[in-house]
C-alpha cells in the first residue's frame, strides 16, 4: 500500500496532488483547434438547439458539481437546469417533457440510486448522458452515451479528483452548448478555452502553497461548528467545503448561502466560531463582506476564500487566501482546493482515518 500511495501519507493527499493531471486529460482530448468537441456526446448541433430542460442528477459531491454546473448552463448556454438528488428524484414522480436532457454524474458509475434515476429516466424515453470517472461501469454501459472524466482510479473515500474532473465535464457541455445555441461569440469561445487550459498550472499553484493551510488548519481541529457561506457558485463550492471537512474529520459543519444567514444560522455564531467565506463572483463581492461583517461582529473568526486583487475583502476578514484569475464560471475548480487541503489537515491533525473515514463507503451501492 505504501508503493501505491506513491510517497504520500495518504491517498487523499496523492490524489489531491493529481488533481492537475486529472483536469488536463480531461480537458485535452476535447479541445481541438480552438473549438470543444465532445465526440461522445453523439448529438447534432440541431438536437443541441433543441434542448429544452436539462436535469443534472447525482449523489454527493457529484451532486455538488450538478448545482455549480446549473449556474453555468443557465448563465452562458441559457438552457433551464434542475439537479436533484439521485434518491429524491424518482420518488416525486418528476416531469420529464421530450427534449430534456438527463446527466447522471457519478465517479464510480455504481451508485445505487444514480442508476435507478438513470433508469427511471431512460423508462420515461428522454436520453440519458453520464459522466462517469469507470470505465465500463453500470452507469456508463446504461447511460445512452457516456462522457469520461479521465481522474484515474481514486482510492479515498473523500472524492478530490474526481469532483475535480466532473467540474471540467460539465463546462465543456455548457460551453458546447452555448456556442452551439449562438449565446457565446467566437472571442468569448477563444477567451473561456484560454481560462480553462490555465486551470491545471492554477490548481498546482494552490495545491504548492499547502503548507499555509496545514498552519491554518491546526488551529481548528477542536473546533465544535465550522460554517461555509456563499452566493451563487460560491454557495455550491460551499456544500463541497463543508462535506469535505465533515466526512473525514467529524467536525459539524454547515454550508449556507449567505443571503439565508439571518433566517437561523447566525444564532449559531459564538465567539471564534470559524465561518469560511466564499466569494469569487465580483458582482457580490459587496453583498458578501456584509454578510461577513455580521458574523465576525457575532464574534466568528472569517476566513475568506476570494480572487487575486479583491484586497477590499480585507477589512472583512481575519485571514484571506487568494485565488488567481480565471473566468467567473470556473472558479469552482480553483477555490475548492484550499478546502479540500482545510478538510483533509483539520483530519490529519485529529488523528482521524483520513481515507477511510468511519460509517462511509468508496461507493454506495445499496439504496
Ligand atoms: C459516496 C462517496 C462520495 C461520492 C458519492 C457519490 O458517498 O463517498 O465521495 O460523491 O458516493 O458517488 P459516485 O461514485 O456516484 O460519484
Amino acid at each position: 500500500e505504501a508503493a501505491e500511495k506513491g510517497g504520500y501519507e495518504h491517498f487523499m493527499l496523492k490524489e489531491i496532488n493529481e488533481q492537475p493531471k486529472a483536469v488536463a486529460d480531461t480537458l485535452n482530448p476535447r479541445l481541438k483547434d480552438g473549438k470543444v468537441y465532445i465526440e461522445e456526446l453523439n448529438m447534432t448541433d440541431e438536437e443541441i438547439i433543441a434542448i429544452k430542460k436539462i436535469c443534472i442528477i447525482a449523489c454527493g459531491s457529484a451532486y455538488h458539481t450538478g448545482v455549480t454546473a446549473k449556474y453555468i448552463f443557465e448563465g452562458i448556454a441559457r438552457i433551464p437546469v434542475e439537479v436533484d438528488l439521485a434518491s429524491e428524484f424518482r420518488y416525486r414522480n418528476p416531469i420529464l417533457e421530450k427534449d430534456t436532457l438527463v446527466i447522471i454524474v457519478s465517479q464510480s458509475g455504481e451508485t445505487a440510486d444514480s442508476l435507478a434515476a438513470l433508469r427511471e429516466a431512460k423508462k420515461r424515453g428522454v436520453k440519458v448522458l453520464g459522466i462517469v470517472n469507470v470505465v465500463g461501469s453500470s452507469i456508463a454501459r446504461e447511460a445512452d452515451n457516456v462522457m469520461y472524466t479521465w481522474a484515474g482510479p481514486e482510492i479515498a473515500v473523500a472524492t478530490t479528483k474526481a469532483y475535480s474532473t466532473q467540474l471540467i465535464a460539465q463546462y465543456l457541455l455548457a460551453i458546447q452548448f452555448a456556442y452551439v445555441r449562438g449565446k457565446i461569440s467566437d472571442i468569448e469561445l477563444e477567451e473561456m478555452i484560454r481560462d480553462l487550459k490555465r486551470l491545471p498550472d492554477q490548481i498546482e499553484l494552490l495545491v504548492n502553497n499547502k503548507e499555509k493551510i496545514q498552519k491554518f488548519a491546526n488551529r481548528y481541529i477542536a473546533a465544535k461548528d465550522i460554517f461555509f457561506i456563499g452566493r451563487g457558485i460560491d454557495y455550491a463550492i460551499s456544500l463541497e467545503g463543508s462535506l469535505k471537512l465533515k466526512e473525514i474529520s467529524y467536525i459539524h459543519s454547515e454550508a449556507y448561502a449567505a443571503g439565508e444567514l439571518k433566517h437561523g444560522t447566525i444564532s449559531l455564531i459564538e465567539d471564534g466560531t470559524l465561518v469560511t467565506a466564499v466569494l469569487t463572483q465580483e458582482e457580490l463581492y459587496q453583498k458578501m463582506i456584509s454578510n461577513m461583517v455580521e458574523v465576525r461582529t457575532r464574534g466568528a473568526f472569517v476566513l475568506a476564500i476570494t480572487n487575486e486583487g479583491n484586497t477590499d475583502v480585507e477589512r472583512a476578514a481575519d485571514y484571506v487566501i487568494y485565488i488567481p484569475q480565471t473566468n467567473k464560471y470556473f472558479t469552482n475548480s480553483l477555490a475548492i482546493i484550499p478546502l479540500q487541503l482545510f478538510g483533509y489537515y483539520v483530519s490529519v491533525g485529529k488523528g482521524c482515518d483520513v481515507d477511510k473515514p468511519r460509517n462511509l463507503a468508496k461507493s454506495v451501492t445499496v439504496e
